[in-house]
């Protein structure tokens, strides 16, 4: 299986290394091919990096680490994904960190999967800190990952990924349920950011009973 990770920033670089550390099979995609050749060679054993186009192409799961706001250029840019597991990790906030943009009848995952109706859009990892993506930086509790989509072998598939890179997989339900999971990545970020947390915490559902 081969999975590109589109978006050399916090998340896009932090994912192919995690990634290529588990001995996933990476290649990287952006708007600049060069920089994404480049965050692939440091990273090493066998990622590839090149424009959005490709990765998707080589691809069987396309990890997209761009914000919402970008989502429309950057599927527009990788091409057919029919068929392809598209994961979205974003957090749709406004631009001073402290809302969102979209909500309640609707989500950016749901946006996502208008934008690739032939891929299937499995939500995840977007509760978790880019800081809490090396595995050395997970050392405490076991730390949850929401996956929330409509296609069950596609969640399945993301669900795997996030057992393999050490992460505790949650079933949260259907895509639109990603209404829920983005104001959970919110607060997240206002603990992070406003209240003093920092960017060690991730939300996580306790059975007490
Ligand atoms: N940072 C976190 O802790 C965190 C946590 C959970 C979820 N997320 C989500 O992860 C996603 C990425 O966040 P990030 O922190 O990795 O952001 P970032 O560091 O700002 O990186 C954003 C990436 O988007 C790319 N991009 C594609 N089209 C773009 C355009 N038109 N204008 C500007 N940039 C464009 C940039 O590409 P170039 O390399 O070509 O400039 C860059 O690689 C967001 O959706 C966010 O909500 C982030």
């Amino acid at each position: 299986m081969t999975i590109a990770v589109i978006g050399t920033g916090n998340m896009g670089s932090g994912f192919a290394k995690l990634l290529a550390g588990a001995s996933e099979k990476v290649v990287i995609g952006a708007r600049d091919a060069a920089k994404a050749s480049q965050l692939a060679q440091e990273i090493g054993g066998g990622t590839e990096g090149g424009g959005i186009a490709a990765a998707g192409r080589l691809a069987d799961v396309i990890l997209v680490a761009v914000w919402y706001q970008h989502f429309a250029e950057t599927i527009r840019a990788a091409g057919d994904l029919s068929g392809k597991v598209i994961i979205d990790i974003s957090n749709p906030v406004t631009e001073d960190f402290k809302g969102l943009r979209l909500g309640h009848t609707t989500s950016a995952a749901e946006a996502l999967q208008k934008l690739a109706p032939q891929a299937k859009v499995v939500k995840a990892f977007n509760t978790i800190f880019a800081q809490l993506l090396p595995t050395e930086a997970r050392t405490g509790v076991p730390v949850q990952v929401f996956v929330a989509a409509d296609d069950e072998p596609a969640k399945a598939v993301v669900s795997s990924l996030a057992t393999r890179t050490g992460f505790q997989a949650v079933d949260s339900g259907p895509l639109s349920n990603a209404r829920f999971l983005e104001p959970v990545g919110a607060l997240n970020i206002h603990f992070g950011f406003f209240l003093g947390q920092g960017t060690g915490v991730a939300p996580a559902w306790v059975k007490a009973a």
